[in-house]
């Protein structure tokens, strides 16, 4: 570890501790708003980044507990700020927040260097929260250190737990096939989200908070926390106090996230069963830390790891439970023979040390590795002439019929095509059918909209089918299930292949030999290739026109070109 720093050697000395014309105008301002010399100055001045919003119900609580990192910085010899970032609420935000979770990571990345701030509490949860605060703080710099918002309180219905997402998904269908009254759906709505805080099943929210632990970006144990639970705001001061001495030690993100922490994190997502979203955001942070990771990765490691949490959508538990259980400290001490326990964490201390000790009380919920959920491809990469650059499902949240399958295509061209179809009780469609939706790519949708786990049929529903082949170069939720293919690369709006899919065409998946091809010769494919034509931008000018240019593949992560990569963005000049 780096020698401690001096307060001279200090970021925000330049702004503050100098004599001159500017640092007067800084300091005078402070003073304005009622610091004076025993608050500010020769102290490592830390940026709360908060995404609290009045309307971002998972993070309604972050607004008070931004007081308690405050107390913490305080307490350990700090002087904290506080600055609002975008909150990208995941139900609210449209269309959908995948367009946003850029944006939130360049407003991070600038925030911090714009500012004078020696380190960073990262406040979020909420999907796209998590790694977009990351990926700006990784392109900062400066010492780092997250606070996740923490999973709500079970939801409830008529003494059932249910669960966010993967219970609205479920019992909308039931509702569909006529088998839920509307009194009952109302019920549900009251009962499903009891208290602040993220989705509390292991969708993308509790995936990628989980996954932020793993790489050793939290204190141990933060991300299993219930947001209600008092445990939480007793975390976030510590949190405060100790990015202050991280500042001292000048623990960097670079010194924490190596290629091993993204191999643990990538162990953990998968022992996990966490949501397919999470592939997307992992390799856009590893590729903004300077790593090269790949989609190929998540399959090797798929193939070793076992599922071991028993959490929705994947198993039968939620969150709160998880929490009981042991949290993610257990979950990993059981992987323990798995992980490489010498990574660095926040702490200052190997990821071995934070995780010593860890029990796991409740083993349904947290299985043994000799007796697992699922036994091995939590997350499967699949490639073929249908997706060259792959395209992935989690084969543990679909019917096992479906895993090795080959069937007619019924191919929408876009959400509204299929969203009308789907509804129609002549539409000439079996279970057997494959469904494709194109244009819900990064470029097409544009965004990536999570609209990959297709509605089945309404004339299917009635008939029974609870789950069908389909295939997208979308997102689904976290919260999803069923035999969904996603991030099919390159997207059709680019003209991949799945833009020459016509309805009738056979498709095959073999999940096991993760293969997924398209039984149309190369002839005719050139032929339709040949008489493609791009569809029109939806976005001509403002963000969404930037985005459209800028945005790149799925297995690249979704990051702008300009953000991924390039030389280092140079400190400010303070005239
Ligand atoms: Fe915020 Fe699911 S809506 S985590």
């Amino acid at each position: 570890m780096s020698s401690r720093k001096r307060p001279e050697d200090l970021r925000s000395h330049r702004w503050l501790g100098v004599s001159d014309l500017r640092s007067f105008g800084h300091r005078s301002r402070l003073r304005q708003m009622g610091y004076d010399g025993a608050d500010f100055g020769a102290k490592p001045v830390i940026g709360i980044i908060n995404t609290w919003s009045d309307i971002n119900a998972c993070h309604a609580h972050l607004r008070s507990r931004a007081e308690d990192v405050k107390r913490g910085v305080l307490q350990a010899g700090g002087f904290p700020v506080e600055l609002p970032a975008m909150s990208l609420a995941e139900p609210f935000v449209k269309p959908s927040t995948m367009l946003y979770r850029n944006f939130l990571a360049m407003e991070v990345e600038e925030l911090l260097r714009s500012h004078p701030l020696d380190g960073a509490v990262l406040m979020g949860g909420c999907d796209k929260t998590t790694p977009g605060l990351i990926m700006g703080a990784i392109s900062m710099g400066i010492p780092a250190i997250y606070i996740p918002a923490g999973p709500m309180l079970r939801g409830n219905w008529r003494g059932e737990p249910l669960g966010s997402g993967s219970d609205v998904w479920k019992y909308w269908m039931e509702k569909r096939a006529g088998n839920i009254t509307d009194e009952q759906w109302n019920e549900m709505e009251g009962g499903i989200a009891r208290s602040f805080g993220t989705c509390m099943v292991m969708g993308t929210a509790a995936t990628m908070m989980s996954i932020s632990e793993a790489l050793g970006l939290t204190l141990p144990g933060a991300s299993s926390i219930p947001a209600a639970d008092s445990n939480h705001p007793r975390m976030c001061g510590a949190a405060g106090r100790r990015i202050v001495d991280m500042v001292w030690e000048d623990l960097t993100p670079d010194k924490i996230l190596t290629t091993a922490a993204f191999d643990n994190a990538i162990k953990v997502h998968m022992a996990l069963g966490g949501s397919t979203n999470a592939i997307v955001h992992v390799v856009a942070m590893a590729r903004r830390a300077g790593l090269k990771l790949d989609m190929q990765r998540f399959d090797e490691i798929s193939r070793q790891i076992p599922v071991i949490a028993n959490i929705r959508p994947s198993g039968k538990y939620l969150m709160e439970d998880f929490f009981y259980a042991g949290g993610l400290r257990a979950l990993m001490r059981e992987l323990k023979d798995k992980l490489d326990l010498s990574c660095l964490t926040v702490t200052g201390k190997a990821l071995g040390e934070n995780i010593d000790g860890a029990e796991v009380f409740q083993h349904d919920v947290i299985h043994p590795l000799s007796d697992p959920i699922y036994a091995e491809g939590a997350t499967a990469v699949l490639t073929g002439n249908l997706a060259p650059r792959g395209c992935v499902m989690k084969p543990a949240a679909a019917e096992k019929r479906l895993l090795k399958h080959r069937g007619p295509a019924i191919a929408f061209d876009d959400y509204n095509h299929m969203a009308r179809e789907v509804e129609r009780d002549d539409l000439d469609v079996t279970a057997d059918h494959i469904m494709v939706l194109k244009n819900a790519g990064p470029k097409g949708g544009p965004g990536m909209p999570e609209w990959g786990m297709l509605p089945i049929p309404a004339k299917l529903i009635k008939a029974g089918v609870r789950d069908m082949l389909r295939i997208s170069d979308g997102r689904m939720s976290g919260t999803s299930y069923g035999a969904c293919i996603l991030h099919v690369a390159p997207e059709s709006y680019v003209g991949g292949p799945l833009a020459l899919v016509q309805t009738g065409d056979e498709i095959e998946v073999d999940v096991p030999a993760r293969r997924i091809h398209l039984h149309v010769t190369d002839a005719e494919l050139a032929r339709r290739r040949a008489a493609w034509k791009q569809p029109p931008p939806r976005y001509t000018r403002g963000y969404g026109a930037m985005f459209s240019q800028h945005i790149g593949q799925a297995d690249e992560g979704c990051d702008f070109d300009f953000l991924a990569a390039g030389a280092p963005t140079p400190e400010p000049e303070i005239h």
